[in-house]
């Protein structure tokens, strides 16, 4: 049986792929240090699968912890990476610390893995990567040397950071994940997306205004070049994201190499596209204003997503309804998130 460090595993997108990687059997240890997660989740993850597992609450920028789990756990065979802040906005307005904890923090994993002889691991990417020039679809082939905000280049400078420790050890096998909109919980609706504070990303708003925590969404323009004028994003449950990092997983036990692989679905949906199936999917009519556009955002974007289904014969299979229907049901069923967590 195959051993998984998870950093960031309490997370929005490392707890649904924790369950995925239990269920599939594998061990897993996680590594958080919770400033942006609650060990709620944690404890959410071992009901769900109704098996437990290790935890470190550790920071990654703290490297003699981070060595210390290595230390303590020889058989880690790989690591999935998603340990880092993730908030455009507040990146822009504190980019030493979105560099230095990002960037840092995957600098000092990536040390005590090379000392402890683990070369495989799997990177929690970003479309972001591929700025603002790249025609869509979106294909791996594209230039990614532009992003708009300090956390985009953090994905832009970790890939070529793990991109040259290839090029330095061709025993290394890393895969560049690079996630479209990942929305949505799990179907049990024990875990989910509990951003802090006001949600900047569409869909927990959506959420929020669903269970009556906000007034009303703010359509942050209606006159994009798109069908209904609302920007369009490929939108991915992230229960098959969860499950695309299980054949990231098991690729990376097999191949050596440097992949960057798009999750996405290959689909568009609108602001008002996914408003509308969050109604029918919680029953009742969600109130929306037209704002102005948001600063740095494009009017649509979307994946080729035929290089996963090529490499890692994954692709995604669920719906916008579907995203909405277990979006509604982890709100409903925790309107105030995790809670004190
Ligand atoms: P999240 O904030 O829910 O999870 C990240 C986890 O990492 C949190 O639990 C946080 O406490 C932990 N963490 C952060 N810095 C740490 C550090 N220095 N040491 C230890 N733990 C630390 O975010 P998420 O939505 O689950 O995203 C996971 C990864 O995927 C991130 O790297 C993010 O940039 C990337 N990503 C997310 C999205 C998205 O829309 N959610 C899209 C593209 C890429
Ligand atoms: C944002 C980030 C991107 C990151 C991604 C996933 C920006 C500019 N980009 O992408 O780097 O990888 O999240 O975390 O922030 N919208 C509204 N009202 C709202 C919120 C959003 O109308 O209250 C609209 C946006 O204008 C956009 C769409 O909804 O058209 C999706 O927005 P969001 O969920 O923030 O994701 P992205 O902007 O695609």
């Amino acid at each position: 049986m195959s051993t998984v460090l998870v950093t960031g595993g309490a997370g929005f997108i490392g707890s649904h792929t924790c369950v995925e990687l239990l269920d599939a059997g594998f061990n897993i240890i996680v590594l958080d240090n919770f400033s942006n997660s609650k060990p709620e989740s944690l404890r959410r993850i071992e009901k769900i699968s109704g098996k437990s597992f290790k935890f470190y609450e550790a920071d990654l920028l703290d490297l003699d912890a981070v060595n210390r789990v290595f230390d303590e756990n020889p058989e880690i065979d790989a690591v999935i990476h998603f340990a880092g802040l993730k908030a455009v906005g507040e990146s822009v307005s504190k980019p030493v610390e979105y560099y230095h904890n990002n960037i840092t923090g995957t600098l000092m994993l990536i040390k005590a893995m090379r000392t402890h002889n683990v070369k495989r691991i799997v990177f929690s990417s970003s479309a972001t990567v591929y700025g603002v020039n790249n025609p869509v679809p979106y294909v791996e082939t594209m230039p990614t040397n532009s992003s708009t905000n300090p956390y985009g280049y953090t994905k832009v400078m970790i890939e070529q950071i793990l991109k040259d420790v290839y090029a330095a050890d061709n025993e290394w096998s890393i895969s560049l994940l690079r996630y479209f909109n990942p929305i949505g919980a799990h179907s049990s609706g024990l875990i989910g997306e509990d951003p802090n504070g006001i949600p900047n990303n569409l869909f927990p708003y959506i959420q929020q205004v669903a269970t009556g925590k906000r007034e009303f969404l703010g359509v942050f323009g209606n006159d994009y070049d798109t069908p209904d004028g609302t920007g369009v994003r490929d939108y991915i449950h992230v229960v098959d994201l969860a499950k695309g990092h299980l054949c990231a997983v098991k690729y990376v036990m097999e191949h050596k190499g440097v992949e960057a692989v798009n999750l996405g679905t290959g689909k568009g949906s609108s602001v008002l596209d996914v408003l509308h199936a969050f109604e029918k999917a919680c029953g009742k009519e969600l109130p929306y204003k037209i704002m102005p556009r948001r600063a740095g955002d494009i009017d649509c974007y979307y994946a080729a997503p035929t290089k996963a289904k090529e490499l890692f014969n994954w692709e995604a299979k669920y719906t916008i309804d579907d995203m909405c229907r277990d979006g509604w049901n982890f709100a409903r069923q925790n309107p105030d998130g995790y809670g004190e967590g």
